[in-house]
Formats: C-alpha cells, sequence, structure tokens
C-alpha cells in the first residue's frame, strides 16, 4: 500500500487562513470546513479553532506589529501565524518552521507574493520581542480574554463574580461528553466495554461518559450501533427534567441485560401515551433523549428541512421513533391539530453564548444586537407554545446562552404576560465549567459542561 505523506505546514497554513477570512467575513467554521479537502480538514480544524481561540491577540499583535492593519488576505495569514506562534506551553512548530511556512503561503499566492518580505519581518519581530509584546496587550481587553469587548463588558455586567471564570472555560478545549442510550444497554456496560478497550473516561451525572482523550465519533465503539450519542452534560439535563417532572422515570435496566429486553422495558407502559412536543428539535439530541423514557410519543418540529433530515438519523441510529414535522413552531396553522401536549420542550433558537469552547467561531459571528432580534423570537417561540400546551402541563425552557436576556429576563416577562404560568423549578444559568447556580442536581455541581439556562414552568 502506498502511504500518502501527511500535508506539508504551508498548506495546513493555507487552508486555515483562507477558512478564518471567510469567517471574519460572517461565515460559521461547520459551513466553510466542508469545502476543505477531506485530507487537509482535521489538521485545518484543530489550527482554526485555536486561531479562534486566540484571535483577539492574534488582532493585537498584527496592530504592534504592523503600522497599518494589513489588508486581506495577508491579516488573516497573520493572524494564523500569530495565534499559532504565540501559545505559550508546548509549541506545535519550531518558530522558524512556522515563519518560513507561513512566508511559504504568502509567496505562493499572486496576491500576497509581494507582501512575503513584510509578513516575513512582522513574524521575525514577534519571535525578536515576543515577551515585550505580549506583555503589552495585558491591558487590552480583547486580547487579554480573546472575545469581543462587548461580550466581555455585558458578562461583567450580568456575572461580576464569575466573568472571569466564564471567560477563561470559554478558552479552553471542551470534553467529549456522550450519554448512554438507555433502551439499548446499560451505562455501567458501555462503561466496562470501553474500559476493556482501553478508552479512558469518566461518568457524568445520570448517564453521561466523558472521553478524556477526543476520538472521532465514528470511532467510539457502540456509536455506529446507537448504544451512546454525543451529548454536553448540561445539555443532558432537558429530557430528564421535564420528564421527571411530570411522574415519568427512566426504567433502570440491570447491567448485563439483553438489549432487546431493555427495548422492550421501555417500549411498555399505559394506554395513553404522553404526548411531548419538541419545538426546537433539530439535530435530535434531546428528541431521542426524550424518546428513552417510557410511554412517551414525541412530535419534533423544526423550520430547517436539511436539519429536519438529522432529526429523522438521529433517531434511527438510537433506535427510536419520533414523528418529525418541518413547519415554524411559532405558525400554529401550518401544523397543530389542535390536539393538546402534556409537555413541551422549547430549546430555542438563541446567541450560543454558552457553547463557545464547542464552537469558537461564535464570539466572532455574533453582534451585540443579535441578542435582543434573538430574545424576540424566543418571545414569540414561547408564546405559540404556551398555547399548545395543556392546562397542568409543563413547558421547559431553555438555551445554550448564558446572557440573561436569554434566560431569566425572557422568564420575568413571560411571567407578566401570561398569569396562569408559574415558574415550578428555576434551575436557572449553568455557567461554562464553574457547576450549576439553583436548586437542583447538586450532585452536578463541579461538572464540566456548556452554559446553559433551565426554566421549568407549569400551565395552571
Ligand atoms: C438550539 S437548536 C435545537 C437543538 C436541539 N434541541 C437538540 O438538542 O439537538 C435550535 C433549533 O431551532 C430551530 N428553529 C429556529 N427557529 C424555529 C422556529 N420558528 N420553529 C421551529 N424551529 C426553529 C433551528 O433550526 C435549530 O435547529
Amino acid at each position: 500500500m502506498i502511504k500518502t505523506p501527511s500535508p506539508a505546514l504551508w498548506q495546513q497554513l493555507k487552508e486555515t487562513h483562507e477558512c478564518l477570512q471567510k469567517v471574519l467575513e460572517g461565515a460559521s467554521t461547520s459551513e466553510i470546513l466542508l469545502d476543505v479537502p477531506v485530507e487537509l480538514r482535521p489538521a485545518t480544524q484543530a489550527l482554526l479553532f485555536l486561531t479562534l481561540r486566540r484571535l483577539g491577540t492574534a488582532k493585537g499583535l498584527v496592530k504592534l506589529l504592523a503600522h497599518k492593519t494589513p489588508k486581506e488576505p495577508a491579516h488573516s495569514l497573520l493572524c494564523v501565524a500569530l495565534a499559532i506562534g504565540s501559545v505559550e506551553v508546548d509549541p506545535m512548530y519550531s518558530e522558524f518552521t512556522l515563519v518560513s511556512q507561513a512566508v511559504e503561503v504568502a509567496k505562493r499566492n499572486p496576491l500576497m507574493k509581494a507582501q512575503a518580505p513584510f509578513i516575513n519581518g512582522c513574524l521575525r519581530n514577534f519571535l525578536r520581542e515576543r515577551i515585550g509584546l505580549l506583555a503589552s496587550l495585558e491591558s487590552d481587553l480583547q486580547s487579554k480574554w480573546n472575545h469581543p469587548v462587548w461580550w466581555i463588558n455585558l458578562l461583567k455586567k450580568q456575572y461580576p463574580s464569575e466573568w472571569e471564570l466564564i471567560l477563561k472555560a470559554n478558552n479552553q478545549l471542551p470534553p467529549l461528553s456522550m450519554r448512554v442510550n438507555r433502551l439499548r444497554t446499560t451505562r455501567a456496560d458501555l462503561s466496562k466495554s470501553w474500559a476493556e478497550l482501553g478508552i479512558n473516561h469518566t461518568l457524568q451525572g445520570e448517564q453521561g461518559l466523558i472521553i478524556q482523550s477526543p476520538i472521532a465519533v465514528h470511532m467510539i465503539p457502540g456509536f455506529d450501533q446507537g448504544l451512546c450519542t454525543v451529548q454536553d452534560g448540561g445539555a443532558q439535563m432537558a429530557a430528564q427534567l421535564l420528564m421527571q417532572s411530570i411522574g415519568v422515570q427512566l426504567e433502570t435496566a440491570n447491567e448485563g441485560s439483553e438489549p432487546s429486553k431493555i427495548l422492550e422495558q421501555g417500549r411498555s407502559g399505559r394506554l395513553n401515551p404522553i404526548r411531548v412536543l419538541d419545538a426546537c428539535a433539530a439535530p435530535g439530541g434531546k428528541t431521542t433523549h426524550l424518546l428513552e423514557y417510557p410511554n412517551v410519543q414525541v412530535t419534533a418540529l423544526d423550520i430547517d428541512p436539511a436539519r429536519c433530515k438529522k432529526v429523522s438519523e438521529s433517531c434511527e441510529r438510537m433506535g427510536v421513533q419520533a414523528h418529525v414535522v418541518c413547519a415554524d413552531a411559532a405558525e400554529l396553522d401550518s401544523w397543530w391539530n389542535k390536539e393538546l401536549f402534556d409537555a413541551v420542550l422549547l430549546d430555542a433558537p438563541c446567541t450560543a453564548s454558552g457553547i463557545v469552547r464547542r464552537h469558537p467561531d461564535i464570539r466572532w459571528l455574533r453582534r451585540e444586537s443579535d441578542i435582543a432580534q434573538l430574545a424576540e423570537m424566543q418571545k414569540r417561540l414561547l408564546d405559540k407554545s404556551w398555547q399548545v400546551l395543556r392546562t397542568g402541563g409543563k413547558l421547559l425552557f431553555c438555551t445554550c446562552s448564558v446572557f440573561k436576556q436569554e434566560g431569566e429576563q425572557q422568564v420575568q416577562s413571560f411571567l407578566r404576560r401570561n398569569t396562569d404560568a408559574s415558574i415550578c423549578t428555576q434551575v436557572g444559568h449553568l455557567l461554562p465549567s464553574l457547576g450549576f447556580k439553583g436548586e437542583l442536581v447538586k450532585d452536578n455541581e463541579l461538572i464540566d459542561h456548556d452554559g446553559f439556562f433551565y426554566t421549568l414552568l407549569q400551565k395552571s
């Protein structure tokens, strides 16, 4: 077999800075990485994510090293090289290799060829004056925290004691969190088989397992067979909170039980199934979790047809069935047959400010004005979802955001508009890595999870 040589560093830097340029123009990494040649994709993703986590520092360095901000594509190439070059612990490449390979990228691009000596000069000056340059960025908020200044100021205002810890957590690598599919196996069995295969992991919450050294999902034993799925520890609380509030418990299977037996147990139950609406369901992480509970019938709605397909695929892999509908959840006439639901999960579209460890582009793509726009969308979805809930039913509102406009403030204004609504469980904001703010799930106080907001409402 002929072994393909691994791509040269200059090729990786070329792909990375082209991707960065697109992110700076407003594209999301998940879209643009698909255009990167397959053999270069893993390395490009790693370098791009590292650059995005250090983009504030890199931009600050460009300002110090160049008298005038260089035009694209030279600007993004410099940012990538400086982000990588300014990593203090365990540098990935020798500094001189990095400089020569970045200059190689410039020389090979007709739009940058003439700037190759300038790029070389900037990067060599950085190597010479590194300590002083980095020290002079300490007082610059964006450079120090690698977030836009408006984002930092908002966190400072909303979390006067925790804002620094949130920002630090946001710049870390996320854990690879999995959820066991209790219809097909038990966590103890899955954990045992992983341990035998040498996959180091820890347990989290009721159904979670955290893999220490991230691997591609299809390499995770049991993933393709639907024994587990990828889901953050914070997100795993949704189905649990909603189902337990209406008195439905997961049926515990014993270690070593036959999967088919567990499946049967899960499906057995009362004559009238519990009708649950998952109002913003795609890609289906919480839908499949809801369906692990016995005697539950889920209508999974999403406005995006391509993402609806993902819900169906997730259900198929996990061996569960949802009624998947592609519609605007707030346009009731387009999808609702007037039959009320016993429970509603509204995992509303939001700024995603709680999941920036996993999606390091989000902080640079969002504008401060997005918060109000998204909060308005959440308000419309909340009001309409409330109408389809039966009296006595429960609605779990959640967002993967740490901003209070998409959490606490949203719920307070909802309660003012709807006198038949009351809070049954105010979980409040989970902050990334900081543990749990609220009265429930005390065991999880120190768990390593994304930022989330949860409130459970009851209709009276
Ligand atoms: C936070 S994601 C949901 C994640 C999902 N619950 C899960 O756990 O996998 C929000 C979803 O809301 C969908 N969405 C946005 N506006 C919507 C609307 N008006 N009606 C229905 N779905 C909507 C988006 O397409 C997106 O898939």
